[in-house]
């Protein structure tokens, strides 16, 4: 399998990296395709834990060349933290590539970033502050500033400072923020000759790299439920976590692809606002937040908690070509006495078929739910999957009959090794959508 795309088949935060650093193994290449540090992607080594914003999860493997590519916008100033800290903690960044055509983020980003949240009162979307929507905006408008400007230093200078200027005095105009535009330019400057020895043909690199017979990891970042285009708009990020988004983002063609692979958790998450079906308000949530450990990785915020939603899994699967899933967290249901697994939404009398396309009919779903019995045992040590208990089993059953097709990784704990290969019966015919 040449080319593998891993991507969040929920609102987010759902094990990606996890996942991603254990294909890590077999590829050669492991690639940030769309997004900037509004990811939050978590490693757990032994006693070691590693949060990486910008930086692909396979850079704990010596082997990997992580890239940085077309789609994703960098902050230069994360970046090099990134960079320092984890070279301080023994893993060499030096085989790191970045795209010149990637998007950098500038304070102004921030600035218009926070005003935006501000401007928008209650109907806030929770962005992570981080500056992604106004970069990518500058991007489609045509006036963002790229990585492979930094290999000319003078008009590089000239660009900042241009822009500076006009953001400023935008920033002004509306009370928003002041920019100190010469601190601005000598920051970005020395920052600039510093990523350049960095900066590369990304495009040319991973075609190389497939003609020499290396495999790609696509690793996506956000999840397909807050894609600009397929999610919950407008609560939802500015790129394209979606599969088709790893071909714009990486310059490979769709043909490239061989396997699309849809990471879930056995419940389900979102940070920030927006419509949630199957949410949990009571004290169960809080049960699932306090066992799941869900506080971002990024901004510390709770997320908001809710049982497995299958019909966003199934909306999932058609978005992305998913081939296979991963379910993580099973393990965080260890002692819950039932989990639910919505299978189907109904406004008033009606079943809907389709995952709606309206935020209003989001709102008004009621979710359908299969009640399941719990184990009422750790998961934490099994890695077989026919030592799961039945009832974990069933869980997967029905999950893998809902979304129709196959689950292939089972995560039981947030360590690097916590996880098993699920297997079904080959003559269980109640996976129907198998490809
Ligand atoms: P990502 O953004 O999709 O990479 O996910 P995050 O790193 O933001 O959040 C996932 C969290 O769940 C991290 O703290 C992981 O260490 C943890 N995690 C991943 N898989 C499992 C699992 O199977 N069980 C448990 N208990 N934790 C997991
Ligand atoms: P990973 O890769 C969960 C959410 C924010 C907000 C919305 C828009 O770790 O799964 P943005 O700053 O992107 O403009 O915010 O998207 N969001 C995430 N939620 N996981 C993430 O990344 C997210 N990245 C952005 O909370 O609701
Ligand atoms: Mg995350």
């Amino acid at each position: 399998m040449p080319v593998t795309v891993v991507v969040g088949a929920q609102w987010g935060d759902e094990g990606k990296a996890k996942v991603i650093d254990l294909l890590s193994k077999e590829h050669g290449y492991v690639v940030r395709y769309q997004g900037g540090h509004n990811a939050g992607h978590t490693v757990v080594v032994g006693d070691e834990r590693y949060a990486l914003q910008l930086i692909p999860s396979g850079i704990l493997y010596d082997h990997v060349v992580p890239v940085i590519a077309n789609g994703v916008v960098v902050d230069m100033i994360t970046l090099f933290t990134e960079i320092d800290t984890l070279e301080k903690r023994g893993i060499s960044c030096e085989r790191l590539i970045v795209s010149s055509h990637a998007h950098l983020i500038f304070p102004w980003h921030q600035a218009w970033d926070a005003f935006a949240e501000t401007s928008r009162g209650d109907e806030k979307i929770g962005t992570t502050l981080k500056g992604i929507g106004p970069a990518y905006a500058d991007k489609s408008n045509r006036i963002g500033i790229r990585a492979g400007d930094v290999l000319d230093p003078a008009a590089f200078a000239t660009k900042v400072r241009e822009r500076a200027v006009i953001e400023d005095r935008a920033l002004r105009a509306v009370d928003a923020a002041e920019l100190d535009v010469d601190a601005i330019v000598d920051q970005f400057t020395t920052l600039a000759a510093r990523l350049a020895p960095y900066v590369r043909d990304t495009v040319s690199a991973l075609h190389d790299a497939l003609a020499e017979g290396h495999q790609l990891l696509l690793e996506g970042a956000q999840a397909t439920f807050l894609d600009l285009d397929h999610g919950t708009y407008p609560f939802v990020t500015s790129s394209n976590p979606t599969a088709g988004g790893a071909c714009v983002g990486t310059g490979l063609g769709p043909r490239d692809i061989d396997r699309i692979v849809g990471i879930t958790k056995a419940y389900t998450t979102r940070v920030g606002a927006g419509p949630f079906p199957t949410e949990l308000t009571d004290a169960l949530g809080d049960t699932l937040v306090d066992i799941g450990r869900e506080f971002g990785t990024v901004t510390g915020r709770r997320r908001r908690p809710g049982w497995i939603d299958c019909v966003m899994l199934r909306q999932a699967v058609r978005l992305n070509s998913l081939s296979e899933i991963a379910l993580t967290k099973l393990d965080v249901f260890d002692t819950f006495a039932e989990v639910k697994v919505c299978t189907g939404y109904r406004i008033g009398d009606t079943v809907l078929s389709n995952y709606p396309d309206r935020m209003s009919l989001l709102a008004d779903v009621e979710p359908i739910y299969t009640t399941l019995p719990g184990w009422n045992r750790s998961l934490a040590d099994i890695r077989e999957p026919g030592d799961l208990p039945a009832e974990a089993q069933e869980f997967l059953r029905v999950v893998e009959a809902e979304i129709g097709i196959p689950i292939r990784i089972v995560g039981v704990g947030a360590e690097r090794d916590d996880y098993l290969l699920w297997e079904r019966p080959t003559d269980d015919a109640t996976l129907v959508g198998s490809r």
